[in-house]
Order: C-alpha cells, then sequence, then structure tokens
C-alpha cells in the first residue's frame, strides 16, 4: 500500500514508518521537525534497507501538501503531527488549537480534493477526561479532556465522526494510545523529548543515563496499591503494529470507529522505577514530591474492542518496555543531537 504518513519522523510515526517499510508499503513522510530529527528517519532506513520518502513541510500549509499528494498519490493517510504537550498546552491554548486542528483541516480537505479517503488519526487516552472510569471501554459516553491539548483530540475526533458521516466513502480509525514507552529492539530509534521530559518514562532513563539528578514522584496517597498514579504504559512497537492492525482492518471497513491500544494493565510510578532499575543494574534516584495538578489515580484500557475487531494485542510487558527504552537512551545519551553534523543541518534548514 502506498502510505503517507504526517509526523513521521517523530517518536510514535518513525517506529510506525519502520514496521509499514518492513511489510513492504511504499511510505511517504511529511514533517517539519518542529518537534523532531531527520536523523530518525536515516536511521529507519538504515533498519528497513530502504527509505520512506521525505517532504519537509507544515501539514497546514495546504498548498504543499497538496502538491505532495498530486506527485505522490498516496492511498492512505496515517496522521500524526501535532503538538502533544500537555503542559504546554495550558499556557499557550490558542496554539495548540491552531497546530492540531488547522493541521488536520488542511490535511482533510487535500485527502477529499484527491479522492484519498482512508485515515488512521492518533487520538489518546486523555478522551476520557475525568467522569469516566478505569477501565476505559469506547463506548462508554461523552468525551471531555480536562486540558487544551486533550480537547483538540475530542474535537478532531468529533470533526472526523462528521466527515465520515456526511460521505459514507470515508474509512476513518480513531486509535486512542494509553502510555507509550519502550524503544527499537536496535537501540537506534526512540523517545528523545526536547527539554526536560514531561513524561514519567523519559525522565527516568535521563536519570539513569546522568543528564537528570532524580525522579520526582508526583504523589504517594493516591489510592492504589501502593499509593503512586497507575497507568497502562504500551510498548511503542506494539503501538506501530497496531497502526498496521487498523490500515489492514480498514480495506474491509467505511465509516469510522475507535479502538483503544493499551495493554489492559495497570503499572504503578514505583513499579516502572523499579523495572528501569532491573533494566540498568542499579538504583535510581527518586523522591516522594506531592501530586501534579490534573493528575488521575489510575488510568487503563480496556482493550478488549481492537483484539476482537482488529485482530491485534500488545505482546510486549514493562521489563521488556524498560530494557528496549535503557538501549535506546544508554547507546544516545543526548539522544538524536549526538548526531552533531545532521543536528547542525536541522537547526540552520
Ligand atoms: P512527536 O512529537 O514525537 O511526533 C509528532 C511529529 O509531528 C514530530 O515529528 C513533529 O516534528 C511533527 N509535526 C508537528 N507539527 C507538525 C506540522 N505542523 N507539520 C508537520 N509535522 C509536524 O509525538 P509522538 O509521541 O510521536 O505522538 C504522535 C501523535 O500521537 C501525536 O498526535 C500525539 O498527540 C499522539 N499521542 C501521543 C502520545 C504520547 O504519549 N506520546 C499519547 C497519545 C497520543
Ligand atoms: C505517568 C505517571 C504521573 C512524571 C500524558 C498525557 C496524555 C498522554 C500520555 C498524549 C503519572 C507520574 C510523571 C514524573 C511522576 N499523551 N509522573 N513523575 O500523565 O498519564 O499522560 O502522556 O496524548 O495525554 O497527559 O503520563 O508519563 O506524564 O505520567 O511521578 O516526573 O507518572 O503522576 O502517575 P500521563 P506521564
Amino acid at each position: 500500500m502506498r502510505v503517507l504518513v504526517t509526523g513521521g519522523a517523530g517518536y510514535i510515526g518513525s517506529h510506525t514508518v519502520l514496521a509499514l517499510l518492513e511489510r513492504g508499503d511504499d511510505v511517504i513522510v511529511v514533517d517539519d521537525f518542529a518537534n523532531s530529527s531527520p536523523v530518525a528517519l536515516e536511521r529507519v532506513a538504515r533498519l528497513a534497507g530502504r527509505s520512506a520518502r521525505l517532504h519537509r513541510l507544515d501539514v497546514a500549509d495546504e498548498d504543499a501538501l497538496d502538491a505532495v499528494f498530486a506527485t505522490e498519490r498516496p492511498e492512505a493517510v496515517i496522521h500524526f503531527a501535532g503538538l502533544k504537550a500537555v503542559g504546554e498546552s495550558v499556557a499557550d491554548p490558542l496554539r495548540y488549537y491552531a497546530v492540531n486542528l488547522g493541521t488536520t483541516f488542511a490535511l482533510l480537505a487535500v485527502m477529499r480534493r484527491h479522492d484519498v479517503r482512508t485515515l488512521v488519526f492518533s487520538s489518546s487516552a486523555t478522551v476520557y477526561g475525568e467522569h469516566q472510569h478505569a477501565p476505559y471501554r469506547e463506548g462508554g459516553g461523552l468525551l471531555n479532556a480536562t486540558n487544551p491539548y486533550g480537547q483538540t483530540k475530542v474535537m478532531i475526533e468529533r470533526i472526523l465522526t462528521d466527515v465520515a458521516q456526511a460521505d459514507p466513502r470515508w474509512r476513518i480509525a480513531l486509535l486512542r494510545y494509553f502510555n507509550p514507552i519502550g524503544a527499537h529492539k536496535s537501540g537506534l530509534i526512540g523517545e528523545d523529548p526536547r527539554g526536560v521530559p514531561n513524561n514519567l518514562a523519559p525522565y527516568i532513563a535521563q536519570v539513569a543515563v546522568g543528564r537528570l539528578a532524580e525522579v520526582g514522584v508526583f504523589g504517594d496517597d493516591y489510592p492504589t496499591a501502593d499509593g503512586t498514579g497507575e497507568r497502562d504504559y504500551i510498548h511503542v512497537l506494539d503501538l506501530a503494529d497496531g497502526h498496521v492492525a487498523a490500515l489492514e482492518h480498514l480495506r474491509a471497513q467505511t465509516g469510522v470507529r475507535a479502538w483503544n491500544l493499551g495493554t489492559g494493565r495497570a503499572t504503578s510510578v514505583l513499579a516502572l522505577i523499579a523495572a528501569f532499575e532491573k533494566a540498568v543494574g542499579r538504583p535510581i534516584p527518586h523522591r516522594m514530591l506531592p501530586r501534579r495538578e490534573g493528575d488521575l489515580a489510575q488510568a487503563w484500557a480496556d482493550a478488549t474492542r481492537a483484539e476482537e475487531e482488529l485482530g491485534w494485542t500488545a505482546q510486549r510487558g514493562i521489563a521488556e518496555m524498560a530494557e528496549d527504552s535503557w538501549r535506546w537512551q544508554s547507546g544516545n545519551p543526548q539522544g538524536y543531537d549526538a548526531d552533531e553534523t545532521h543536528a547542525e543541518e536541522a537547526r540552520t534548514a
């Protein structure tokens, strides 16, 4: 299949592009490197033995995107591009609404113009908000996220639902990811957040590699087994496979549908730190801090819909996630920036 991947240089995108290349798809990546490095795609090409074709542009630039569709003629699209930092979205909501909605509007207009109506969208467990309870089910009621980032995902799900209802030729998958962590087995590609990480796993990994001093554990008085927050961490390779499964499923199904991509299992903050300690082979300094505003005690998926309808289940456990994250982080202590030539090119291009 000829698949266009927006945001294909990013964390989840790069692993998914590799999975597509490995199964023989023809892959076109559109990315402006707002939050990623071209080195990721070079490494994906090394691993796959062949490359995706890269177009460096802002997905919201409808004319430029139109030209890419005209020459590349994709049959399906996976839409990862967007901004994803919750705290940043609270501080600058307009930017989040503009980028996440603007890229999606431009993409939908261009797809319609070129008669491409198969779309896999990166949604998030954040759409369940605070009024539903774990395990989250896809059909469970009104979606209402607690922050502007999450609200963009709720809005885009709504827009895509309306689009599919207006024209039954659309085939749209809304994939609600839980907490993606881990990295490719090679240690060549992985998560490389800019600045201090917001999320737990890259924070732990950066403490382990000596970039940060200690992990702050946000709250130890939650009503959970050890008092720390519990999440459904999912290996990024399982997530990549979930995208392939969704693309295959859309060959046979029109309309729009949401699927949770999670493991159905919850892991506490302290348990994740312990898994990293085992992978790293030494203690990881951490200390208790007050709760982080807006955090839930527990969040995990009911993943049965994806199993029954997509034939997909997560295969990899927490130990493997920690080992693979650590292989990536220890081999690339400064992330992709260590490749200075490319980092410089990316900064100045
Ligand atoms: P990422 O930041 O690593 O990847 C996003 C990619 O999109 C980057 O390569 C970035 O350069 C690109 N991009 C951003 N704005 C762009 C624009 N206007 N034009 C072209 N390219 C643009 O993030 P990720 O973790 O890989 O997440 C991918 C998607 O999955 C996002 O939509 C995110 O909201 C969603 N998601 C992520 C998580 C998570 O915890 N990582 C969880 C749920 C959902
Ligand atoms: C996990 C657990 C924290 C950092 C976020 C977004 C969500 C989705 C995934 C995109 C919680 C605790 C964290 C730290 C800690 N992204 N923690 N110390 O909050 O579940 O979800 O990323 O869609 O929308 O909200 O993930 O990794 O930030 O936190 O103790 O330094 O780790 O309290 O219990 P979260 P996270």
